[in-house]
């Protein structure tokens, strides 16, 4: 590599990382690693390869545009070994030739090296799921990859044997923990800034079961979705794309204040024409909880910011962000008959069930789709952020793990002291018949200061009383973007 990276990307414990290997057995500092927990962490890295070559380098890019790296910690009889491995892309696999950055701005083809028009730009950096007896990464700008478990190997782009004939799919797929079935979609399914909607559904087997095309609203990012036992949910965020802002050099995404809230919804096996595009006031349609049926009724929960909770790496149509740490969202419950007369979602279909002021939720998997009671999500306490030795604050994205009863209306939170800042968790249920949320919280603890990073195992209902085990690592950990636990039943042994 011949250039050196921009300032911007090379910011403390964030700054690329281009590591891949393996550590044997990780340290463990404190406590022990309950002999119970059997399975693999996963997580999507967005890890920059090589330098950009663009003059006009959007913030998007710099945040989530980097090559897909996995990250695994195999966890079996009370240790812990961990793996780093990227995707080979087929971007990166040019990219890696050519011993430099060919391709341009986050979701850009027009600021491209000539050599690679046409050529696959995802970076499979953003979540993994397992489904079908495959391990997938994938972003929503392009097809997922299939992964080996084991090695991390890439064996090679997924289209389901031909199945997914649109030009993406969604890192955010649901999986009925009952059927097995899998829910999937893709957004600018017939190229970037297109209103298509491609909808799949998957049986078991990983087999292709029902597809739909539909077309939103507006051309914008439709990250999430939601499943009931009956109906697939589409939100639509107000986050929008338009090919001509594209072509003129502006950025792929932006904030539109005054945009109504779409939420498609349709018959699990539903036609074309059998979607509804309910509207909602204008709200920031964060990450998706759970959804699920009652009384008729869809009660749909996702987490809802009060501005827009992209800011900065996504600006409004005047290229403004609000101050940080000014947006807050909440767990919010939307209640949609799909049957009603009106389209019109009002306050009235809307309740806050509480303040969150965190993202990337997790639930027990077995209560996907259905009634649930618990919500893990790393959450940030602007009241205890920090400052380092020249005034500057510390770069903290997330100061506590936090537990939320939703029965009970009560919230218990564990925040590890000042400068340290949470990777997205995962939940483990403690075993097959333990109850709704008992079990462990795993997750990345960063010290962005001390350039240094922990794995902490935490039990779930008890998350005040501190990990239960520290595990030292012996490099960086970079901000990954989802985190998925794989059970050991599908997890091969690494050693
Ligand atoms: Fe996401």
């Amino acid at each position: 590599m011949t250039k050196a990276f921009p300032a911007i990307m090379t910011q403390g414990i964030d700054e690329p990382c281009r590591f891949e290997g393996e550590v044997f057995d990780l340290e463990v500092v404190e406590g022990s690693v309950p002999v119970e927990l059997d399975g693999l962490l996963v997580q999507a890295v967005p890890d920059q390869t090589f330098p950009p070559e663009l003059q006009n380098l959007h913030l998007m890019t710099v945040a989530a545009g980097g090559d897909g790296s996995v990250r695994a910690f195999r966890i079996k009889e009370g240790h812990v070994d961990f793996r780093t491995r990227y995707v080979r892309t087929e971007r990166f696999l040019l990219e890696r030739a050519a011993r430099r950055s060919l391709f341009g701005n986050y979701r850009d083809p027009f600021s491209d090296d000539p050599s690679v028009a046409g050529k696959s730009r995802t970076t499979a950096n953003t979540a993994l799921f397992y489904h079908g007896g495959k391990l997938l990464s994938a972003k929503e700008d392009g097809h997922a990859y299939e992964i080996d478990p084991g090695s991390l190997d890439t064996i090679g782009a997924w289209t389901a044997n031909g199945a997914i004939t649109s030009k993406t799919f969604t890192a955010h797929p649901k999986i009925d923990p009952k059927t097995g079935q899998l829910f999937g979609f893709g957004y600018a399914a017939r190229g970037e800034t297109t209103r298509d909607i491609a909808y799949y559904v998957f049986d078991a087997s990983g087999a292709l079961e029902h597809e739909a095309w539909f077309e939103a609203p507006v051309s914008a990012m439709i990250h999430d979705c939601a499943v009931t036992e009956n109906f697939m949910i589409f939100p639509v965020m107000p986050i929008t794309s338009d090919l001509e802002r594209l072509r003129a050099g502006g950025p792929h995404f932006v904030y539109d204040a005054e945009m109504p809230q779409y939420f498609g919804v349709v018959p699990r096996l539903g036609r074309s024409d059998e979607i509804r595009w309910f509207k909602a006031p204008p709200g920031f349609t964060g990450h998706t909880v759970n959804a699920r049926e009652e009384g008729g009724k869809i009660l749909f929960d996702l987490l809802e910011a009060n501005g827009n909770g992209f800011a900065p790496v996504v600006a409004d149509r005047d290229g403004k962000s609000p101050p940080p740490g000014t947006v807050r969202n909440a767990l919010v419950r939307w209640t949609i008959d799909f049957h009603a007369n009106s389209d019109e979602l009002t306050e009235a279909h809307r309740q806050v069930l509480t303040q969150v002021n965190g993202e990337g939720a997790h639930i027990d998997p077995r209560n996907e789709m259905r009634e649930y009671r618990h919500m893990f999500v790393p959450t940030l306490d602007p009241a205890k952020l920090t400052t380092d030795v020249n005034g500057r604050p510390v770069p903290v994205m997330f100061n506590q793990l936090s537990h939320f009863d939703l029965v009970e209306g009560r919230r218990e939170d564990w925040y590890p002291g000042p400068e340290a800042t949470f990777q997205d968790p995962v939940f483990v249920p403690r075993g097959p018949g333990a109850a709704e949320g008992d079990g462990y919280l795993i997750a990345l603890l960063n010290r962005p200061l001390e350039r240094r990073s922990e794995l902490v195992i935490l039990e779930s209902l008890n998350l005040p009383a501190g990990p239960v085990a520290r595990l030292s690592l012996p490099l960086r950990m970079r901000l990954g973007i989802h985190s998925t636990w794989i059970d050991g039943a599908f997890a091969p042994e690494w050693f």
